[in-house]
């Protein structure tokens, strides 16, 4: 104590003896000094004065309450920033004694002057004196202490972990796993969210999470990992290490180990890194990967993706609604029979008065049907679209053809030939029937067009009297089989 008070002790015992034997010195010398040589050295001795009263401050303060702190409080000491701050006031005292006792100034003035200059500066270094009172601030609060590891969680980023080397007027500066000295500013510091690892307990409790696969049953997979987490190295055994089981995810099962460390001897990052090796030898040794993103792979044939009319026939009468009934083998046949015919925008499929031989099924494409009007004139009379059918009529009544169907647009259809679509029919009456209401249908809508306007209809003949009468000729003529069900009305 005495080394630290020795030299402003001497300056301020140099200072004092001229300062009291002032007059009686100038008298026995009897010198006529120069006014002004007075006034400098009256000036000098009197700053002098007051600065080696405040050096001798500081160092008391220094000598009497800093390091008994820091005698008192292992490790942690006094803050330095108290420290600096207290030394300040006392350098500002002793200006302000300077200014009023040496020079006979106002202070009140100067305070004035330099609260304005204050105002401008402090303005101008905004953030650097908000790092300056929040590094007070954690001075005061002491929310971690050199040597402890933090973790500083800045929001939407990775935490920032290292252990504090010191806190300084402007920063904190923290040292990380990897060797490198983060600076933070203070200001940052104390508004984020502070995780310190060695308080209030020198230890801390940590988590790492491992996916294990489906397969690898619970109880197995504790015993594993339990005893993986259990033989690393700084990992501490009262509180005990755990393995819990936490979700359960696409790629497997996730199991929490939690284990606790006591950070000053092994760094958070440095644990983590011990405890992952340790479990993935553990699980290599008991054969077992962590759980990775999989796919199951089934070798089939692709069902494809764009049919052709041209090759895929049986599958685009499959969509035909007509032949919903039809087996898998009927399909295949009926497919072996028909021709693919193409039209092209205008091309006339069928005319009227002409013999039918075949009828067609709409693959692609739009086509139109035109038939006499009630003035004889031909009339557009219903479109076709691909899943109906047409020519029909003729192959059932043998009569020419009804109406003219012309190709709307491009179109792709299936001609089936009077011989198969006998042997269809032959085969499958639910066929028959359907054909025989759609036709009647048709026939019952073009008679009702070619009637003049107002003249009432005096024949009976309903799209349900003349299916059946069209199921009876078509037995006839196809050798149809009754059905028992009598859905076609014949039964
Ligand atoms: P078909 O008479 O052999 O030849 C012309 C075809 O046009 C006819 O068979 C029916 O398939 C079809 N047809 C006639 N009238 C209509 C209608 N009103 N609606 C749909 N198609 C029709």
């Amino acid at each position: 104590m005495l080394n630290k008070l020795r030299w402003p002790l001497s300056a301020l015992i140099i200072l004092m003896v001229p300062a009291l034997f002032w007059d009686n010195l100038l008298a026995q010398l009897g010198l006529q000094l120069v006014d002004r040589s007075i006034t400098v050295a009256r000036y000098t001795l009197g700053i002098g004065l007051w600065l080696s009263v405040a050096w001798l401050a500081i160092r008391l303060l220094d000598a009497v309450v800093w390091d008994r702190l820091a005698a008192r409080k292992a490790g942690g000491g006094p803050p330095k920033l108290m420290k600096d701050l207290l030394a300040a006031i006392i350098w500002a005292v002793a200006a302000a004694g300077i200014t009023g006792g040496v020079f006979d100034l106002p202070i009140t003035g100067l305070w004035a002057t330099s609260g304005a200059l204050g105002l401008v500066v402090g303005l101008a270094v905004q953030s650097m004196i908000n790092d300056v009172f929040s590094g007070l601030a954690l001075n005061i609060d002491r929310p971690f202490r050199p040597g402890q590891w933090v973790a500083l969680n800045l929001r939407g980023q990775e935490p920032f972990v290292g252990k504090v080397r010191d806190t300084n007027w402007r920063s904190t500066r923290l040292e990380t796993i990897d060797g490198l000295l983060l600076v933070i500013p203070n200001g940052l510091m104390s508004t984020s969210v502070l995780t310190n690892f060695s308080e209030p307990h020198t230890r801390s409790r940590f988590k790492v999470n491992i996916c294990l696969d489906f397969g690898v049953p619970v109880e197995r997979a504790q015993r594993i990992l339990g005893a993986a987490v259990r033989s690393t190295a700084g990992v501490l055994s009262e509180p005990p290490p755990k393995v819990n089981v936490g979700d359960v995810s696409r790629y497997g099962v996730e199991y929490e180990l939690i284990y606790w460390l006591e950070p000053a001897e092994c760094s958070p990052a440095k644990g983590r890194s011990r405890v992952t090796t340790s479990v993935l030898a553990h699980l290599h040794s008991a054969g077992i990967t962590p759980a990775y993103e999989k796919m199951d792979v089934f070798h089939g044939p692709m069902p494809p993706r764009q049919l052709d009319s041209a090759h895929d026939r049986k599958a685009l009468l499959a969509r035909v609604a007509l032949f919903r009934t039809l087996g898998d083998g009927e399909l295949a046949h009926l497919a072996s029979q028909l021709t693919l015919v193409r039209f092209h925008e205008g091309d006339t499929v069928v005319a009227q008065g002409e013999d039918g031989e075949s009828m067609y099924i709409v693959v692609e494409g739009l086509l139109h049907v035109f038939a006499p009007g009630a003035d004889g004139v031909e009339m557009k009379v219903a479109q076709l679209v691909p899943g109906q059918f047409f020519g029909e009529m003729s192959l059932l009544s043998g009569a020419p053809r009804s109406a003219t169907v012309r190709a709307a647009t491009d179109a792709v259809t299936f001609e089936i030939g009077r011989a198969s679509f006998k042997e269809l029919l032959a085969q499958r009456t639910d066929i028959a029937v359907d054909i025989a209401q759609v036709v009647a249908e048709r026939r019952t809508g073009n008679a009702a067009r070619r009637k003049p306007v107002g003249e009432i209809s005096k024949s009976e003949e309903t799209p349900a009297s003349y299916a059946m009468h069209l199921l009876g000729k078509m037995r006839s003529l196809f050798g149809l089989a009754e059905r028992k069900n009598g859905a076609d009305g014949s039964a």
